[in-house]
């Protein structure tokens, strides 16, 4: 079974604790929180205020994918607003191994890679994270059309985690009608925001990816 991280990019921003609550009761694993800059991606979201509010309105592991430049200067501030995982992109620094380790003494820590991004520029970092995301759509917006083209890369992410314990995450694109094409090639949590926040049914909308 595959565990499912709504986007709360897709999230109505004017009730967004009722949203979260919403997608807790309906069966989300984890809370998948998009954190943009306007310099690494073209838009900006949100920061570790948001993350620090919301904090006590849900007990599901809050997953922060953070898609800026510099995130050595903001991984300690995620961790304290309560971020169980933090995931960070190898495109963004040139000194990864050192980041990771960073974020690894105060949680769990995650390496994203861009649609366009070979699979080799994790190899450094593979026996010291607890998450690698494959990007199924190039960061920056929810609701953006999910690219087969990364399958391959999947299933070879999934060949190079072995039986280490990582979980193999994707996002970006994905819906009920192609997430059995990710899950075949082996991801095991799926990133969804418009699929789940632009549904009308929340728990019908996880339990079609599950
Ligand atoms: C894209 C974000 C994704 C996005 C997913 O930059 O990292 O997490 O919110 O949204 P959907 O599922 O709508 O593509
Ligand atoms: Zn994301």
């Amino acid at each position: 079974m595959v565990l499912v991280a709504p986007s709360i990019l897709s999230a109505d921003f004017s009730k967004l604790g009722d949203e979260i609550k919403a997608v807790e009761k309906a069966g989300a694993d984890w809370l998948h929180i998009d954190v943009m800059d306007g310099h690494f991606v073209p838009n900006i979201t949100i920061g570790p205020v948001v993350v620090k509010n919301i904090r006590p309105l849900t007990e599901i592991p809050f997953d922060v994918h953070l898609m800026i430049a510099e995130p050595e200067k903001y991984t300690v501030a995620f961790a304290e607003a309560g971020a169980d995982f933090i995931t960070v992109h190898a495109e963004c620094n040139n000194h990864l191994y050192e980041l990771v380790s960073e974020v690894k003494k105060k949680c769990m820590a995650g390496v994203a890679i861009n649609p366009s991004t070979p699979l080799h520029s994790v190899e450094n970092v593979i026996d010291n994270i607890d998450l690698l995301l494959i990007m199924t759509v190039n960061p920056g917006f929810g609701g953006q059309k999910f690219m087969s083209s990364v399958l391959p890369k999947i299933e070879e992410a999934r060949e190079m985690i072995g039986s280490k314990d990582i979980y193999l995450q994707v996002d970006g694109g994905i819906n009920p009608e192609n997430v059995a094409a990710v899950k075949e090639v082996g991801a095991d949590v799926i990133v969804a925001g418009s699929a789940v926040f632009g549904s009308g049914d929340y728990e019908k909308a996880i339990k079609s990816l599950k």
